[in-house]
C-alpha cells in the first residue's frame, strides 16, 4: 500500500500519517496547527473537505458531524485515518500549533485514591517522559477498548514521568468500568499526549478565573498548580469556582488548600445545583455560571478565564462571557467534556 501522507490544500502543508494515527494526530504531530478541540467526536471543530484519496471513518456515528455535514461529505479528522495519500481541506490556525508535540508511550497504574464517591484519582507513570502544559489533556488507550478516552492532567509536567488524572465513574461507561473496576496497579495502558488548547497562558497579566463542573476539576487544578510554580500569583488573584450537583459531590480544596496563597490570593467557591432542604449546605447554590456572573469584584473582560465540564455548562458560561459581557474570546480557554 502507498504511505497514507496528507496534504492540505488550505495551508500547502504535508505531513505522513504512521502508526494507526487519526489524521489530527498525525497533523499535529507534525507540529501542524489543524483545527480541533476534543479530539473524541464530539464537537465538529477537526471537520474537512476530502477532495482527494480514501479515508477509513473510525466512528461512523460520531456526534461532531450533523446530516448535513455528512451529506455534504464532511469528515472529522479526530475519527479518519488516510488509507494513502490523501488531499483534504481543513480549518488551520497558528494556535493550535502544539507547543508540545503528542507522543505516545506505554504508562503504567502506580496510584489511585478516592477524591468524592464517584472521583477517583489515577497516576500513572510513563516510559519516557512527562511533558504537559497546564490544562491539557491525554488520549488514553486502555485495555480491552477498541477507541481512545480522553483525560485532562490535574498534575503538572515533570520529571518523574508521572500522569494524573481525576476521573469520575459513568454509569454503563465502557472506559470508566475498565478504570474503576479492572484496572490494577502495575497495569499497562497506552498513552499519546498532550492534546488540548486550553492550556496557562503564562504571558497575560490579567486576574485568573477557573471554573470546574463536575469532572472537569483535573484541568482547573492542573491550571492553578501551573499558576502557582510559575510565579504568577505573586501579583494576582485567582477565583476557582466549582460547580457540584449536591453537597457531597464538592471537591477540591485540599488540593488548592496546601497551595501557597490559598485564601488570599487564591479564592475557592464551591457551588450547588441541588442543595437540597436539610439546611446542611451553607454555600453557594444556583447555577454555578450565575455565581460568577455575581460573585467576581471587577468587570468580567478584566479577566483571564478558563474553564472546563458537561457542554451545558460550557455553553451556559460562553453566553455569559461573550455575549452577555463582551469578554474577548482571546480571554477565554475551555474544553467540553463529551
Ligand atoms: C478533552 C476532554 C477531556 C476530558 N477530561 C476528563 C476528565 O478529566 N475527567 C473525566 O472524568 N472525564 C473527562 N472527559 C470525558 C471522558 O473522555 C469520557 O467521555 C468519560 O470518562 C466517559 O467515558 P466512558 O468510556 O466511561 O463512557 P462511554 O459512554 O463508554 O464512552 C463515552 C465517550 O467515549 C467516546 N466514544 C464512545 N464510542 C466511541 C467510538 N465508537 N469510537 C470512538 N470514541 C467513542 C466518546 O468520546 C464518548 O463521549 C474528557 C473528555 C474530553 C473530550
Ligand atoms: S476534535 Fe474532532 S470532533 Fe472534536
Amino acid at each position: 500500500m502507498t504511505k497514507p501522507t496528507i496534504r492540505n490544500e488550505k495551508d500547502g502543508s504535508v505531513c505522513e500519517q504512521k502508526d494507526g494515527d487519526t489524521i489530527i494526530r498525525a497533523a499535529l504531530r507534525a507540529g501542524l496547527g489543524f483545527s480541533y478541540e476534543c479530539n473524541s467526536g464530539g464537537c465538529g471543530a477537526c471537520k474537512f473537505e476530502l477532495l482527494e484519496g480514501e479515508v477509513e471513518t473510525l466512528w461512523v456515528d460520531a456526534p461532531g458531524l450533523t446530516e448535513r455535514d455528512r451529506k455534504r461529505g464532511r469528515h472529522l479528522a479526530c475519527q479518519c485515518r488516510a488509507l494513502g495519500p490523501v488531499t483534504i481541506k481543513a480549518a488551520t490556525a497558528p494556535e493550535y500549533k502544539p507547543k508540545v508535540l503528542p507522543k505516545r508511550q506505554r504508562a503504567y497504574l502506580i496510584g489511585t485514591r478516592d477524591i468524592t464517591h464517584d472521583i477517583r484519582e489515577f497516576r500513572f507513570r510513563s516510559e519516557d517522559d512527562a511533558e504537559f502544559l497546564p490544562g491539557q489533556f491525554a488520549m488514553l488507550d486502555l485495555p480491552g477498548l477498541g477507541a481512545s478516552r480522553a483525560y485532562s492532567l490535574s498534575n503538572t509536567g515533570n520529571e518523574k514521568r508521572e500522569w494524573h488524572f481525576q476521573i469520575r465513574r459513568v454509569l454503563h461507561g465502557q472506559g470508566t468500568h475498565i478504570l474503576f473496576e479492572k484496572l490494577a496497579e502495575g497495569d499497562e495502558i497506552g498513552l499519546d499526549g498532550p492534546y488540548g488548547v486550553a492550556y496557562l497562558r503564562t504571558e497575560s497579566p490579567r486576574d485568573i478565573v477557573c471554573v470546574a463542573g463536575g469532572s472537569g476539576l483535573a484541568p482547573m487544578i492542573s491550571l492553578t498548580r501551573g499558576a502557582v510554580e510559575a510565579g504568577l500569583l505573586a501579583d494576582r488573584k485567582l477565583y476557582f469556582f466549582y460547580g457540584a450537583r449536591t453537597p457531597r459531590d464538592v471537591c477540591g480544596e485540599e488540593m488548592l488548600r496546601v497551595l501557597a496563597g490559598f485564601g488570599d490570593r487564591i479564592v475557592y467557591v464551591p457551588v450547588v445545583s441541588l442543595p437540597g432542604d436539610n439546611g446542611d449546605w451553607h454555600g453557594e447554590s444556583g447555577f454555578v455560571h450565575d455565581v460568577v456572573a455575581r460573585a467576581l469584584p471587577a468587570e468580567l473582560a478584566s479577566y483571564e478565564f478558563y474553564f472546563a465540564g458537561p457542554p451545558p455548562m460550557t455553553q451556559a458560561l460562553q453566553e455569559l462571557l461573550m455575549v452577555g459581557h463582551k469578554v474577548p474570546f482571546e480571554q477565554i480557554h475551555f474544553d467540553r467534556f463529551f
